[in-house]
């Protein structure tokens, strides 16, 4: 991207992110004045020429996800009256398990914050693993999805110790990533059967044959938000004997209480991404959209 017309903006809420995509590209650095009001409420003023520039505004929906979604759509509109193209990068997409009508009368939440995006001129959309690539569709632009399992499966193969370990997919939804993960790993993989009961949310895993005496398993899958998920293939895992669990997601979105309970049901240690600033997002991925960007020139 060396001489490109791209210019960074780094969102409140990916400022560690943009700041290690920078480190990768020669781009300029978009410069804005922000301040949060005591009530909340946010101000944006862009200092830096953006006229005809590709504008990257690198902001996470993770939770509060309406005010990250607000200070992107905030920052979007301006980069848009001041003559700047906006490229919304969301290393992780809020509200994208809402991708569909589950039950009759829902609201398609994506589709309406794809819709608000546009009124504001994004034109394009770059996550990291969205939860499922039919919601790149409901975008009135073009959306696309980058995975970071191969960043993940790296890391973990240089980091942890992984004899004796095996690798499981919480769900069929994930079996593809943990797929990939595991052959990039060189280990074996298994795949529970997942229930969510689509009134109450409550989560149901049927075990399947497995020899897990005295193993250590990596749970994978893309993103944890209440630990439900984790904490039931936990406890079918530590039935079947096995020593030590390690969950590893992408999107450590990690909800109030979902730590504390997910290491009460014997989880040992929690491995995820950079696209969530917090203390378990170690792993940076940042790479990911950078080689995707430079793929663009
Ligand atoms: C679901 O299909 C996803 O892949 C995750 O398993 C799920 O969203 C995690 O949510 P929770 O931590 O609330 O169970």
């Amino acid at each position: 991207m060396s001489g490109s017309n791209f210019a960074l903006l780094a969102g409140p809420s990916s400022i560690n992110f943009a700041r290690s995509m920078a480190r990768q590209i020669e781009c300029e650095i978009v410069d804005f004045e922000f301040k949060e009001f005591p009530d909340g409420e946010n101000y944006f003023r862009i200092i830096s020429d953006v006229k005809g520039k590709n504008v990257l505004i690198v902001q996470s929906l993770y939770p509060p996800v309406d005010h990250h979604l607000v200070q992107l759509l905030f920052l979007s509109k301006k980069v848009t009256e001041l003559g700047g193209f906006v490229y919304a990068i969301c290393p992780y997409l809020g509200y994208s398990r809402q991708h569909r009508e589950y039950l009759s009368g829902e609201v398609v939440s994506l589709k309406t914050v794809g819709h608000l995006m546009a009124s504001v001129g994004v034109r394009r959309l770059l996550t990291i693993d969205i939860h499922n690539v039919e919601g790149l569709g409901l975008f009135p632009f073009p959306a696309f999805s980058v995975s970071a399992i191969p960043i993940m499966a790296e890391w973990v193969q240089k980091n942890e110790d992984l004899s004796d370990a095996i690798i499981v997919s919480p769900d069929f939804g994930s079996s593809t990533r943990v797929e990939t993960f595991s052959k990039l790993v060189n280990r074996q993989y298994h795949v529970f059967e997942k229930e969510r009961d689509k009134v109450t949310g409550e989560v149901k895993i049927k075990p399947i044959q497995l020899e897990l005496e005295g193993k250590k398993a990596y749970i994978v899958d893309d993103m944890i938000s209440s630990g439900g998920t984790v904490i039931k293939a936990t406890k079918t895992l530590k039935e079947f004997g096995v020593k030590k669990v390690i969950a590893v997601c992408v999107h450590p979105v990690l909800a109030a209480g979902a730590v504390e309970k997910m290491f009460e049901a014997g989880v040992n240690k929690i491995i995820a991404s950079n696209t969530i600033e917090n203390k378990y997002g170690i792993v940076d991925v940042s790479n990911a959209v950078v080689g995707y960007l430079k793929l663009l020139g």
